[in-house]
């Protein structure tokens, strides 16, 4: 059998000498390579590949996605109608809730005014709320928002989660649907959005929605923190909230077109802290070993663990 290896923005040579190491008897190659003997791949291992990657290999029987996310590869038209795994990892999990955690308390505790303020020299304090007063509301309360929200619960804050069914976390208040959208954005000063980039979820976060927030916070006018996918939010209206007050601040780490054009206002909003798509890299020897450990349980008989579900999207 053998692993093909189709990824941008990773070294693929890296990659296909990871995947060895793992896979010590068997072929693991790049996909270029692995082509010119298609027949005998069954593995694909893809981050944004190109679409002659996807389709290259008629006996592929599972695509493992270098990432969390799906969208790179559902959007392709020549995706094999095959079983795609997705990362779920220990590793990407916790820098996940390290980057929304650190995120959410650098705007509890007003970080950008006091570094702006260091800045000029200027020693004043101002009114803090405590963490129990201040609302967190986490869009998408699966693997890596179930975890954010426990931390940031651990923390104090209140906090509860939106999704598409019902979830029961210790101590996280769920709201699931269309239905119970508005009544969880109105109870929200902080906003954290971790969801996947889907038909349902593109453009979702416009300026209706943010307008939606609470408007009665301790912390003043709410805040907005994305780390999903940048598709679902509008970035120029993301924009028009941060200047006209709707949001007090926000902290976003993707975009819908990455990198982010340096033309965007976004950069220079003094009350807007980005990051280039950063939240959650994972240790790469960590990945390696979970997409084997998932061949070897897959060819052992075994279910496949964290298969994407294509009709829903992620
Ligand atoms: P999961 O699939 O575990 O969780 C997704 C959550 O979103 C689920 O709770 C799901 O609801 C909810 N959801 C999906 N669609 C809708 C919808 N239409 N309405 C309401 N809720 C919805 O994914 P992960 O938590 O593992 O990852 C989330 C996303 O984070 C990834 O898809 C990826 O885009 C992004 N990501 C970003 C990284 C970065 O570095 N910035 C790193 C890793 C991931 P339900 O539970 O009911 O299914
Ligand atoms: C992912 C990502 O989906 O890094 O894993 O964005």
């Amino acid at each position: 059998m053998s692993l093909a290896i189709a990824v941008k923005n990773f070294d693929p040579d890296a990659w296909v000498e990871r995947m060895q190491k793992v896979l010590p008897n068997r072929s693991v190659e790049a996909w270029e390579t692995a082509a010119q003997s298609a027949e005998s791949v069954r593995y694909l291992l893809a981050w944004k590949a190109p679409e002659e990657a996807l389709n290259a290999f008629p006996n592929v029987e599972v695509i493992f996605s270098l990432g969390a996310g799906v969208d790179h590869l559902l959007g392709s038209a020549k995706l094999p109608d095959v079983p795609i795994v997705r990362i779920v990892d220990k590793n990407l999990t916790m820098r996940m809730t390290e980057w929304v955690t650190l995120q959410v308390l650098l705007h509890h505790r007003d970080q950008l005014t006091y570094s702006h303020q260091q800045a000029q020299a200027n020693w004043k304090s101002h009114s803090q709320p405590a963490a129990s007063d201040i609302r967190v509301g986490i869009l998408g309360l699966g693997e890596l928002g179930a975890d954010a929200a426990k931390a940031l619960a651990g923390l104090g804050f209140k906090v509860a989660g939106w999704s598409r069914s019902a979830k029961h976390v210790d101590g996280i208040d769920s709201y699931h649907g269309a239905d119970q959208l508005d009544a969880f954005l109105a109870r929200t000063d902080i906003l954290v959005n971790l969801l996947p980039f889907t038909p349902a979820t593109e453009g979702l976060v416009d300026y209706a929605f943010l307008s939606k927030l609470a408007k009665d916070g301790k912390g003043g006018a709410p805040v907005y923190v994305n780390a999903g996918r940048g598709g679902t939010q509008v970035e120029g209206d993301l924009v028009k909230a941060l200047k006209d007050g709707t949001l007090k601040g926000a902290s976003i780490d993707v975009f819908a077109v990455e990198p982010l054009d340096s033309q965007s206002e976004l950069w220079a909003l003094p009350n807007c802290i980005v990051t280039p798509h950063v939240a959650a890299e994972s240790e790469p020897d960590a990945l390696s070993r979970y997409v084997a450990d998932q061949i070897a349980e897959y060819e052992a008989g075994r279910p496949l663990k964290n298969v994407v579900n294509r009709s829903a999207g992620y």
